[in-house]
């Protein structure tokens, strides 16, 4: 018996990263996993390699396109029992060279996309009465102060404080819904930066791990099927640091 037999998922950003590993790890709990993304060919391709498992493109920062895809969602497997919130975009820039242009674009995927899936996501689950979790991926720059993350840390914080308003809201509906804090995890996102890249530089990194190493999608995923499982059905609003033990 899987822990998430018979739930319907729908993870954003999944075509690769931590996104496309939780489809992986949550089908192979019992899940029937749609994997969703702007990178059509790299998510039909993630998709066909995982049973029960489908792609629609989705961008995060369009209404339209969240409406049509819970409705897809919905008339095809009839419900939808939890949402990932896991698309999200990079940028490192110092506060002063921040353009209105680069923090409106992470602003618009990395935040409105989240309040968006929330809305859209949460409305369904409140008509269907049959209640829910919701794990929204912020960042360990989401939980504190991190140097040149003006836009992307923001958009981090906003998340860690969405979720905990969806909580309290929703909670009367049996709607849960919490965030998920990785530190460096090694993902395409990151595998370009120094710190993954040049040996000297991850060796340092690794050394203010308190666990010696970077992260891999694969630990992310365990934190997330504890959050979409009946495991976790006491635990609403709260905030999941999984970094190694970096932020203490
Ligand atoms: N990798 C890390 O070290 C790290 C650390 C903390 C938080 N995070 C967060 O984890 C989440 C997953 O990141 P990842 O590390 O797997 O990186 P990734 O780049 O591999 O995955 C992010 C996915 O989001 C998708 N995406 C980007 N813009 C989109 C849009 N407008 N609509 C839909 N999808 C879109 C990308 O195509 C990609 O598939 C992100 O929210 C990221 O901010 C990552």
């Amino acid at each position: 018996m899987g822990r998430l037999d018979g739930k319907v998922v729908i993870i954003t950003g999944g075509a690769r990263g931590q996104g496309a590993e939780e489809a992986r790890l949550f089908t192979e709990e019992g899940a029937t996993v749609v994997i969703t993304d702007v990178l059509d060919e790299i998510g039909i391709a993630c998709a066909s390699g995982i049973l029960r498992s489908t792609y629609i493109h989705l961008d995060v920062r369009s209404e339209s396109e969240w409406e049509s895809a819970v409705a897809a969602v919905i008339a095809k497997h009839g419900r939808v029992d939890v949402l990932v919130n896991n698309a999200g975009v990079d940028m490192s820039k110092r506060f002063e060279l921040t353009t209105l242009e680069d923090w409106e674009r992470v602003v618009a995927i990395n935040q409105t996309g989240v309040f968006l899936g929330m809305r859209t996501v949460g409305r369904a689950m409140i008509a269907a009465g049959t209640g829910g979790s919701i794990i929204n991926i912020s960042s360990v720059a989401g939980m504190e102060a991190v140097k040149g993350r003006a836009a992307y840390g923001s958009t981090k914080w906003a998340v860690r404080g969405i979720t905990k308003i969806g909580a309290l809201e929703w909670g009367e509906h049996g709607i849960r819904v919490n965030s998920v804090h990785p530190g460096f995890i090694e993902t395409p996102m990151t595998s370009d930066l120094k710190a993954f890249k040049d040996p000297a530089t991850r060796a340092r990194a690794e050394h203010i791990v308190s666990l010696r190493r970077m992260g891999q999608p694969i630990d992310i995923a365990w934190m997330a099927l504890f959050l979409a499982s009946d495991e976790s059905s006491y635990c609403t609003g709260q905030e999941f640091v999984v970094d190694g033990g970096v932020h203490h």
